[in-house]
């Protein structure tokens, strides 16, 4: 038995993650498994106007002891500011459950073109792993000499040895599991000549571990450039917390909508629960009317199956939103989002009836 931790949010998280569920627990049915939800109301600007706080005080508590969470999106930046209701929640989940990899997949979908000219479904599929708790993202600095001539201000990166191996490890098993084997570093050594010399070199030692993973190395400015003119190239790519930020947003967006992207924060020892969660938002602008896409919740529930040991169950999902995009917005329920004029709903249902279908 799996015991779940959901938490819709705000907006539109309300309505895609029930949409999530009822493919999930079409899956379940499918495959036999045991998924036990167990649903909370904090992590939400509602909870925050009735508490004057986005979580109770033993939320750690609460959901610790669960194997995953599934999340939609949190903010309403009308009531609550952004910052206060990020850090007061998605943040605390990221760092008090060391939550070191941030995984994103990149992979164009049938029936969603890509802002990139002439590339189908198969030119673009890659993972970015992103280190999620230290690095360029530091509290380590300060100002000095505030409003003066001598004003200076410091902020030190920071990249331990443990950090940096147990990010390179998560990347090399990801790459040596997929069929082309591959790891591509990203680096900056020729310009930040301290540390990122030190994560290449971290980098060699790891491969050694990994004989038949092929891995190379680009600096970031290049590498992005590749991203877009060159996507096939990459099969894991691996970065720092701020090289993996940009990378993980560029990646995304050259296989079109952000609407059906998913992410997973994972602590992979299971120490803690990993968190599911689609890469968009709240989307204000037009929640509680049913038109926002749930494929990028539906997806996240796919890779949340993966890590809970289910793959064939994670892979049928995917297979369905496929399945349900390739058939178009004629023969689909499309949102409006991608052309059609279906609901929330309509759609998460067509997927659910493709993996009962399976
Ligand atoms: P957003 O992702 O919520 O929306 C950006 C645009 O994309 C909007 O026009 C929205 O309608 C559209 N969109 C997003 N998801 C969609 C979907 N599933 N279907 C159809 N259209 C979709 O980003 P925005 O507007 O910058 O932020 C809104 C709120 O969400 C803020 O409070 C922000 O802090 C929060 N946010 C939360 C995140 C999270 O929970 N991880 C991530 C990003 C933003
Ligand atoms: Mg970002």
């Amino acid at each position: 038995m799996n015991k779940i931790a959901v938490i819709a949010g705000d907006g539109i998280g309300k309505e895609t993650v029930p949409e999530g569920l009822r493919v999930l627990d079409a899956a379940a049915r499918k495959f036999s498994l045991d998924l036990q939800w167990d649903h909370f109301d904090f992590a939400s600007c509602d909870y925050y106007a009735k508490h004057g706080q986005m979580m109770p005080d033993d939320w750690k508590d609460q959901i610790g002891g669960h194997d995953a969470i599934f999340f939609g999106a949190v903010g309403w930046p009308d009531t609550v500011p952004d910052h206060v209701s990020l850090w007061g929640s998605l943040l605390k989940f990221r760092r008090e459950f060391d939550q070191y990899v941030n995984l994103r997949p990149c992979r164009l979908m049938p029936g969603i073109p890509s802002p990139l000219v002439g590339r189908k479904p198969g030119d673009i599929d890659f993972y970015v792993v992103r280190e999620n708790t230290e690095g360029e993202y530091s509290s380590v600095g300060g100002r000095m000499y505030e409003g003066t001539d001598r004003e200076v201000v410091f902020q030190q990166s920071v990249f331990s040895r443990a950090g940096t191996d147990r990010i390179l490890k998560f990347a090399f098993d990801l790459a040596q599991s997929r069929p082309k084997k591959h790891l591509t570093s990203a680096t900056k050594s020729n310009g930040i000549s301290i540390t990122m010399p030190y994560w290449d070199e971290r980098v060699v030692e790891m491969a050694k571990n990994y004989g038949d993973v092929k891995v190379d190395k680009f600096h970031i400015d290049i590498l992005t450039a590749q991203f877009v003119r060159n996507p096939q190239w990459f099969d894991v790519v691996v970065a720092s917390n701020l090289f993996g930020d940009i990378l993980s947003d560029l990646g995304p967006a050259c296989t079109g909508t952000i609407a059906i992207a998913p992410s997973a924060n994972i602590n992979p020892e299971r120490l803690f629960p990993s968190l599911f969660e689609p890469v968009h938002g709240s989307a204000p602008d037009i929640a509680g009317r049913g038109l926002a896409n749930p494929i990028g919740q539906i997806w996240c529930g796919s890779m949340m199956l993966e890590h809970l040991g289910h793959p064939e169950a994670g892979a049928a999902v995917l297979t369905a939103i496929e399945k349900v995009l390739e058939a178009g917005p004629k023969n689909a329920p499309f949102t409006p989002d991608m052309g059609g004029t279906a609901s929330t709903s309509d759609l998460g249902r067509a997927i659910a009836e493709a993996v009962a279908a399976a």
